[in-house]
């Protein structure tokens, strides 16, 4: 059984060109003119891309007293509907729990799957068995380990296991990503605006303000630096954050920044709004900020020093956001967006001139197939690749609503939106799995994507460690105070 996509134009992080693509067996297997296969698909008028990769989800996942609301299957058909073919999701381990324990549970919760997936790993804790379970957990194809600097009390790792496990991810081949907030800071600040009856929404963003994110981004970068291993600094909201990764990388360190399209779209009087369902809806970590951030933001994908834009999907229902009437400090952090994502980048992307197409396709999944290293299997459309492509009609458009969205969620942070831009087609290795409005995903078709432990060159590569290699001193008796 073949499928060709006839009529479109290709589009990838490098080229536009007019060609028709062949996929057999759930691959690319030929590019080129006048192709033919079993089965047709019309891409006249549109771009055929490489299907989305969204770097950052959590599905179903145990948080602040509940669990995240979409699971893999309706999260992986959110993401399908709005060109998505894979996600990354974060296996958390609860403090004290088993990284291979953890890992287990994960599993089971993906075998949903509608589309392919793979895993970051969470260090929620240090000691021994972590020390040891981190390279079993790179055997099975997982080269990312999340660190939270915030969540004090629940899931934030101090400096000092900050420090241990990025030094373990440097002799493993591993990269650590970092939540980069001051979680003394926004734990401190909660206490202030709680005891000052500041209980509201908006003290959520009074509690996270840019120097929170701005602080953590740096002490990260410099500790990453110390441990000799590149940084992934997960949902870049601010302009701190983003000068302490330009700054890095212009020194030659391999830090990566990943603003999400909440923050790129959404601006913070999201958090002023008078209904509080509507400003707990919006509540996530770090918090929506003002317009020159936002600026910062679509600067930083301009220019390439801000490299991928993610969701950080985490959704939860109006009835779970109401766990925190009284305490703005109990309301779930999270919010979804992985339907909406490769709509709203076209829309405030492409539409308004600030990136071009190819940009878009680097930085949706080209970019992110690369830096989390499953380029060329995913992330690109080439003979041999994985057959996730998206044919993308850049004239539809709808209205975002709930109403018709593929989250279990009964509100959407984007609602009323309009885009232009969306998928005629979706193709999950070879299957179509969206046609126009109608999708077709099929729960476990999906499998996890294992990435290997990066090339040894893949370092953060400043010079400090060879200029200060320690170097012990050898001194005469002479030379010692008496009495030694
Ligand atoms: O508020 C957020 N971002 N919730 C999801 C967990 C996280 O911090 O990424
Ligand atoms: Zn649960
Ligand atoms: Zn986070
Ligand atoms: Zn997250």
């Amino acid at each position: 059984m073949s499928t060709v996509i006839k009529g479109g134009t290709v589009v990838t992080a490098d080229l536009s060109y007019e060609a028709d693509v062949l996929v057999e067996g759930g691959k690319i297997t030929e590019i080129g003119q006048n192709l033919s296969g079993n089965e047709a698909l019309d891409a006249t008028g549109c771009y055929i891309m490489p299907g989305g990769i969204d770097p950052h989800v959590h599905l179903e996942m145990p948080f602040m007293g509940t669990h995240s609301a979409d699971n893999f299957e309706s999260g992986t058909r959110a993401g399908l509907a709005g060109g998505t073919t894979m996600v990354v999701d974060f296996c958390l381990p609860a403090p004290g729990q088993s990284l291979m324990e953890a890992l287990a549970i994960w599993q089971q919760k993906s075998g949903s799957a509608c589309s392919d997936y793979s895993y970051h790993m969470a260090v929620t804790w240090w000691g021994e068995q972590v020390f040891n379970e981190m390279e079993e957990v790179v055997g099975r194809g997982i080269n990312t380990f999340k660190h939270f600097m915030a969540y004090k009390g629940a899931l934030m790792v101090d400096d000092d296991e900050m420090f241990a496990s990025f030094q373990r991810c440097s002799a493993l081949g591993a990269m650590p990503l970092v939540h980069a907030e001051n979680g003394d800071v926004v734990a401190t600040l909660q206490q202030k605006l709680l005891a000052e009856g500041n209980n509201g929404p908006e003290a959520h963003s009074y509690s996270r303000p840019p120097e929170v994110e701005g602080e953590a981004a740096n002490r990260a970068i410099m500790i990453a630096d110390m441990a000799g291993v590149p940084l992934y600094i997960v949902h870049t909201s601010c302009e701190q954050a983003h000068e302490a990764i330009r700054r890095a990388r212009q020194k030659g360190m391999r830090v990566f920044g990943e603003p999400l399209i909440q923050h790129l779209t959404l601006d913070d009087s999201e958090y002023a709004h008078p209904d509080w369902d509507h400003s707990a809806q919006r509540v996530m970590s770090p918090p929506f900020r003002n317009k020159q951030h936002q600026d910062s933001l679509w600067a930083g994908l301009q220019s390439g020093s801000l490299q991928v834009v993610a969701t950080d999907h985490c959704a939860f229902t109006a009835e779970q956001k109401r766990f925190g009437v009284g305490d703005f400090t109990k309301i779930p952090n999270g919010t979804g967006g992985l339907e909406d994502r490769m709509p709203m980048l076209w829309t405030h992307g492409i539409r308004t001139g600030r990136l071009t197409m190819n940009e878009f396709v680097a930085v949706t999944s080209t970019n992110i197939a690369k830096i989390l290293n499953m380029y060329p299997k995913k992330g690109a459309v080439m003979v041999g690749a994985d057959a996730d492509l998206v044919v993308w009609d850049p004239n539809r458009s709808k209205t975002i609503t709930a109403n018709n969205q593929q989250s279990v969620i009964e509100y959407n942070v984007f609602e009323g939106k309009e885009v232009t831009g969306l998928p005629r087609f979706t193709l999950t290795r070879g299957k179509v799995s969206v046609e126009e409005s109608t999708v077709k995903a099929e729960p476990g078709h999906g499998e996890f994507v294992g990435r290997d432990a990066y090339p040894a060159v893949n370092k953060a590569l400043s010079k400090w460690k060879e200029i200060t290699a320690p170097r012990k001193v050898e001194r005469k008796a002479e030379n010692m105070p008496a009495g030694v």
